[in-house]
């Protein structure tokens, strides 16, 4: 068993994995939609205790619209299929994100899938949907003033900064993995990932397989992680 209790997934590449098997994007997505549970359930093999995987972005609304009409249809695909499973592995299905922008029969799926775990212990499986980690900065920031315009002696802190956050009841982000090969954090966690390990994999998220996140979670054993000390 692991010691990393919080992993945080940038899935990419399922574009470019559609592209190269001469399928259209969306079959990229669906294919991507199955292989999230595949990897939560080695996850939770493994121990893991919080798995979140960013979904959708608050940039990806740029996409076209049959695009974006197809990634809204995906949680009714991934419920459908998968709560019997994630019940009977008392998965846990939380979000961050702003769900007041995803539409309306998207938002009601979610939160059913939500209310419906609420009870599980097992591993939380967290969506970022509609996740930008600007916007949830700004927001938590905005959330602090409005307590603070009712108690002037409220003070913001590093330590109580989370609290702001939509992260604020989980463990800390020990590693982020990125597939696809690109390296960059695209608007995700900017906050949280200050001082988690990164780990960028040179595969698309449909090719990501169990094997090798047993293979990250391995690596992440074997670094050293020293915090700013010796
Ligand atoms: C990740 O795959 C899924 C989402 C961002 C929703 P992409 O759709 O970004 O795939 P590429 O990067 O275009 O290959
Ligand atoms: C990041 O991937 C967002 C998600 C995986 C949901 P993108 O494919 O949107 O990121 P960029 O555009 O390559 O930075
Ligand atoms: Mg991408």
């Amino acid at each position: 068993m692991t010691t990393l209790k919080h992993i945080a997934i940038i899935l990419d590449g399922n574009g470019r994995w559609a592209k190269a098997h001469g399928y259209p994007r969306t079959q990229g997505h669906l294919v991507g939609t199955d292989n999230v549970r595949n990897i939560a359930v080695a996850a939770n093999d493994e121990g893991i205790k919080v798995m979140t995987v960013y979904a959708f972005s608050t940039e990806n609304w740029k996409r076209s619209k049959d695009e974006v009409d197809y990634l809204m249809k995906l949680p009714f695909l991934f419920f459908n299929k998968f709560m019997k499973e994630l019940m009977e592995k008392n998965i846990k299905i939380t979000m961050i994100g702003e769900m007041e922008d995803i539409p309306k029969d998207t938002a009601k799926v979610l939160q059913k899938a939500i209310d419906q775990t609420s009870n599980n212990t097992g591993m939380i499986l967290n969506f970022a949907m509609n996740y930008g980690s600007r916007r949830e900065i700004i927001n938590g920031f905005n959330k602090f003033l409005d307590e603070y315009k009712k108690d002037e002696s409220l003070k913001l802190t590093e330590d109580n900064f989370n609290n702001y956050l939509y992260t604020n009841e989980l463990p800390e982000v020990d590693l982020m993995i990125r597939t696809s090969g690109e390296q960059r954090i695209s608007n995700f966690l900017l906050w949280q990932l200050a001082y988690s390990e990164l780990m960028f994999v040179d595969v698309a998220w449909p090719e990501f397989t169990p094997k090798m996140l047993k293979e990250c979670i391995e690596a992440f054993e074997k670094r050293d992680r020293r915090f700013g000390g010796v």
